[in-house]
């Protein structure tokens, strides 16, 4: 069964970890996250971009498939299905069909509409019981075609936002989607403390996990950040290990051309990225 992501963040929180968000693609990608995240004893947030969902056949396709594999697949672990940069009219549409968390990204918006939206948002996902994510100031690079410039968020804003009853708070802190340039100045770890001084128990959520050094990461949940999100460095992962196949020629021995051969070593690959991360956030072993 789907769970809230308020539970597993708030114990994460308190037990200075954090849960890590991977992103779905198809049903490979949540196939291997979910058999990691079991025998990794860890709980998982699903996460799903608008993008991925309409490529997916919709997000009741995902919800039934999502469901469909914990049950099958006997998964007993903690497993939220996420919302991932929704808009307003996505997160609505989301709770319609079945996701048990969603994040509404108003940090486009000047922080009055922001604040405004996001309280609509908590009425209602409080009375469902789901767990809700918004964001202030923007998470640098690309997803979905938005490009976001990357500023830190205001100490002060964030706390407003925080105090509408949300679960969790996204805050840009110089972090980025996609690859990091080399030229990249790190997180702001002055922004991030501050914010955490302001916002208390509130789990911080960091966005662009993909390539953030290890020690970034540990020091990170230090201070207050109890969920990760990762997307490319799956993506990546899954690329190379095909990739690699192709160029060996094994599609061309056998049956090395049926799909569920080709994308074998992809699965594989994804499956090793996700224990690292369950590994470095210190989330094995906490369901
Ligand atoms: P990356 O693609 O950089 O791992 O970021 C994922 C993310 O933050 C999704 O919201």
């Amino acid at each position: 069964m789907l769970v809230s992501a308020k539970e597993m963040l708030n114990k994460a929180k308190a037990g200075k970890y954090a849960v890590g968000q991977f992103n779905i693609n198809n049903l490979e990608w949540t196939k291997a996250i979910l058999q990691t995240a079991q025998e990794c004893n860890s709980p998982v947030i699903l996460g799903v971009s608008e993008g991925a969902g309409k490529y997916m056949c919709g997000y009741t396709t995902i919800v039934g498939m999502v469901n469909g594999m914990i049950n099958e697949l006997g998964i007993t672990v903690p497993v939220a299905l996420h919302l991932d940069h929704g808009s307003y009219e996505g997160a609505k549409k989301c709770i319609e069909a079945g996701f048990s968390s969603v994040m509404f990204d108003g940090s486009h918006y000047p922080i009055e509409e922001n604040i405004a939206k996001t309280k609509e948002l908590v009425a209602i996902c409080d009375e469902l019981g789901l767990s809700l994510e918004a964001e202030v100031g923007s998470i640098g690079g690309e997803e979905d075609g938005v490009v976001g410039a990357g500023e830190c968020a205001d100490p002060e804003e964030c706390k407003m936002v925080a105090d509408l009853g949300i679960t969790m708070l996204a805050a840009g802190i110089g972090n980025i989607h996609g690859k990091y340039p080399a030229n990249w100045a790190g997180l702001s770890f002055e922004t991030l403390a501050a914010i955490q001084e302001l916002t208390g128990t509130m789990p911080l959520v960091l966005h662009g996990g993909t390539g953030i050094p290890a020690d970034m990461i540990k020091k990170a949940i230090s201070l207050g950040v109890s969920k990760i999100n990762v997307n490319t460095e799956c993506q990546l992962a899954f690329q190379e290990a095909t990739r690699a196949y192709i160029e060996a020629g094994k599609d061309k021995e056998g049956k090395g051309f049926d799909p569920r051969k080709l994308l074998a070593p992809g699965v594989e690959a994804i499956k090793a990225t996700v224990k690292e991360k369950m590994e470095l956030f210190g989330s094995v072993g906490k369901a």
